[in-house]
């Protein structure tokens, strides 16, 4: 199929170069002529696993080409994806401006029949929105369809999910547009969800929200666990042999963070309240994680009555790890919090965007985890990067001026903590210890 996709940020990047390796014919128009350059040579603009030879191999099978020729792209195209960033207002109200600029870009070159589907994430009744839009840039009604087709990608797995989900939801109207969509999707081998586009565009919030939801329950009941005496883990680990629960995302942590689960779950908030209908649970899930996420610093301030002075060192600055995506990660929340307690920072990730150092400017940066703990009173680990597990305890006692961690990801051995004397060790939910 001939195809176009708008906007070459991570979903608008992963869905065409997907759509390319299926034999359709992509065109992917980029605004930004830095991005639209580096994708022309083949460089990934994003940090995505497989994203470097998925591009090579576009390229030189000439399946996606990158350009800023917007009425050449739509002229020629059966399915013009919209995929556009929308962004989260101050007042929680999803920022669908750049969708809105997209369609009156878009519709003079709506000359015959198109799809346009939305592919970012957009409030319930954009759909109606657009095709009202549409009609009155004076487009001809018999010239499109609009649908609704959310993403459900996970950073550093998008191409896997992309190709190997658990679901591909449409949200249409019209039966000749679902034929389109159905054929399009016709090889992948993924349950489709056909629904109107309310229930399409509800489902995207809803999977993250139910996510999210998750994760603020089980960091709720850890927080139980250090007061009773419990071991989140174990719970976890009971809860998720009952099948109706799923073992999958019971981690307990700092919270969760991403360009997702926090924006959509706002948004979701914001449009329940537009609907004078309270979502509360969901309402709690984003409350329950705004204080997860800054727990290490009450935990230090408990620990020191004065933090004042301090030398903390951060171990991990992305939302999660395997990503350098730093969007509302937890450590963000932590480092500003402990700038305003007038704690000196150290820290070290060993992938974080370089979008850091203009947050914070004034902290220090380490190139590996020994060093950034050389003198300092508390460590906490902020993302479960894979080389923290086997951090050497002994040594990390002897680097820092007073070894307490904060294992904000419940990663280290309690074991190993105890044989090496650690001070004092506070898990989120698998208790503390102290020597
Ligand atoms: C998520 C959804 O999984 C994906 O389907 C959606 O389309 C986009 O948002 P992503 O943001 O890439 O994907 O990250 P994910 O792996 O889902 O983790 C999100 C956050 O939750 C991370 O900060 C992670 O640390 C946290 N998390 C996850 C937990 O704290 N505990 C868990 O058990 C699982």
């Amino acid at each position: 199929m001939n195809l176009c996709v708008i906007g070459a940020g991570y979903v608008g990047l992963i869905t065409a170069l997907c759509f390319g390796k299926k034999e359709n014919k992509v065109i992917c128009v980029e605004k930004d002529s830095n991005k639209l350059r580096l994708l022309k040579n083949g460089v990934p603009t994003i940090f995505e696993e497989g994203l470097d030879e998925l591009l090579k191999e576009s390229l030189i099978k000439d399946s996606v080409l990158f350009t800023d020729d917007l009425a050449l792209s739509i002229k020629s195209s059966d399915i013009i994806f919209i995929a556009v960033g929308t962004p989260t207002k101050e007042n929680w109200d999803v920022d669908v401006s750049q969708v809105e600029q997209v369609i009156d870009l878009i519709s003079p070159y709506i000359d015959k029949y198109k799809v346009v589907v939305t592919k970012s994430t957009v409030p319930v009744g954009t759909q109606k929105y657009i095709k009202r839009k549409l009609l009155e840039n004076n487009v001809p009604r018999e010239y499109f369809d609009v649908v609704s087709n959310p993403e459900f990608l996970r950073e550093g797995k998008a191409i896997d999910d992309f190709f190997n989900g658990d679901k591909i939801v449409v949200g249409c109207d019209s039966i000749k547009a679902k034929d389109i969509m159905k054929n399009l999707y016709e090889s992948f081998k993924i349950k489709m969800v056909f629904a109107s586009p309310e229930t399409a565009e509800l489902i995207k919030y809803t999977s993250n929200a139910l996510l999210s939801v998750k994760i603020s329950f089980i960091n709720e009941i850890a927080n139980l666990c250090n007061k009773v005496g419990a071991d989140i883990d174990v719970i976890a680990y009971a809860l998720g042999l009952d099948k109706r629960i799923s073992p999958l995302f019971l981690n307990a942590g700092i919270g969760y963070g991403g360009s997702c689960f926090p924006k959509d779950t706002k948004a979701l908030v914001k449009i329940s309240e537009n609907y004078n209908c309270e979502l509360k649970i969901v309402k709690s899930t984003v409350d329950v994680n705004e204080k997860q996420r800054v727990l290490p610093v009450s935990i230090l301030s408990e620990h020191y009555n004065e933090l004042e002075g301090k030398m903390v060192a951060i171990l991990g600055l992305t939302f999660k790890p395997d990503t350098d995506d730093i969007r509302e990660a937890p450590s963000l929340y932590i480092i500003e919090k402990l700038l305003e307690a007038k704690v000196k920072v150290k820290a070290y990730d060993p992938m974080a965007s370089p979008e850091i150092r203009k947050i914070f400017p004034d902290i220090i940066y380490c190139d590996d985890a020994y060093e950034c703990l050389v003198g300092t009173d508390a460590m906490i680990i902020c993302t479960e990067w894979s080389e923290f597990l086997n951090i050497d305890l002994f040594k990390v006692k002897e680097l820092m001026r007073e070894s307490v961690i904060i294992d904000g990801r419940n990663m280290l051995d309690t074991k190993k903590i105890i044989q090496a004397k650690i001070k004092a060790y506070y898990s989120i939910g698998k208790g503390n210890i102290k020597s």
